[in-house]
């Protein structure tokens, strides 16, 4: 056990229609009728966002986005600063996931630099780090842990709360997850790490684990020591299945 809060979200990534917006509804009725001890959030695409907000309005469900822009406006086409997703109602945002890090190159300045604008907008960022399939074969998972620690987490998470998500990228979509031993060790460095860049905060801060979470696997990985939670990408699209990870929790 650790001492910080569950939290269990769902990344839905390019995925829904607003057809779909009727998993969310069913997820938050569903948890209503439950007393869930930690947060539940849901982060769909942009376009499904506002109205997302308003189905789980009073509802024990929150709202992210999926990427945030380091500015706060500007001539950025395509783009969505942290300050709109605290404006539609959004309460985290998912910043350095892996897809973002390979299709848009986004480096760990980058990511530092989505972070720190999300605690500007009074967002939580879920800060995402992992090693690829070469580094870990190579034995080099700590070392990039601990570089991506120290070059995605900004100083404001000393004093703000912030969540960090350990996602492999050879375990995301894949089936594929790593051994519990694997991720506890993952999680028990990273909470080290973490407290050299921010003190004690780190002790509350979730540690999320990502890549292939299923109704199946949640519960040893969600009882694994320093998991407070899971970052969850295909299983959160069906209420069913997300709630089975929730419950697991
Ligand atoms: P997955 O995705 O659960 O579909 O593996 C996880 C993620 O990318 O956040």
């Amino acid at each position: 056990m650790t001492s910080a809060r569950k939290l269990i979200a769902g990344n839905w990534k390019m995925n829904g229609l607003r057809a779909d917006l009727a998993e969310i509804s069913t997820l938050a009725e569903s948890l209503e009728a439950e007393a869930f001890d930690g947060d539940v959030a849901v982060c769909p695409p942009a376009t499904l966002a506002a109205l997302a907000v308003d189905l789980v309005a009073g509802k024990p469900v929150k709202i992210g986005g999926q990427d945030c822009h380091a500015e706060a406006a500007g001539a950025f086409t395509g783009d969505i600063s942290a300050e709109k997703w605290t404006d539609l109602g959004a309460e985290y945002v998912i910043v350095g996931h892996s897809e973002r890090r390979e299709y848009y190159r986004e480096d760990n300045a980058i990511v530092k630099a989505k972070a720190a604008a999300a605690i500007r907008a009074g967002l939580t960022p879920i800060i995402c780090i992992g090693e690829s399939l070469a580094e870990r074969e190579a034995g080099k998972t700590l070392d990039v842990l601990g570089e991506q620690i120290a070059g995605c987490i900004p100083s404001e998470a000393k004093n703000t709360a912030i969540v960090v998500a350990y996602e492999p990228l050879w375990a995301i979509g894949t089936g594929h997850t790593p051994t519990l031993e694997q991720i506890g060790e993952a999680h028990a460095f990273m909470r080290k790490a973490l407290t050299n860049e921010i003190g004690a905060m780190a002790a509350t801060t979730p540690l999320l684990y990502g890549g292939s979470v299923k109704p199946a696997n949640a519960k040893d990985i969600l009882a694994t020591n320093d998991v407070d939670g899971a970052l969850v990408g295909g299983a959160s699209l069906k209420a069913s299945d997300f709630l089975q990870i929730i419950r697991a929790a």
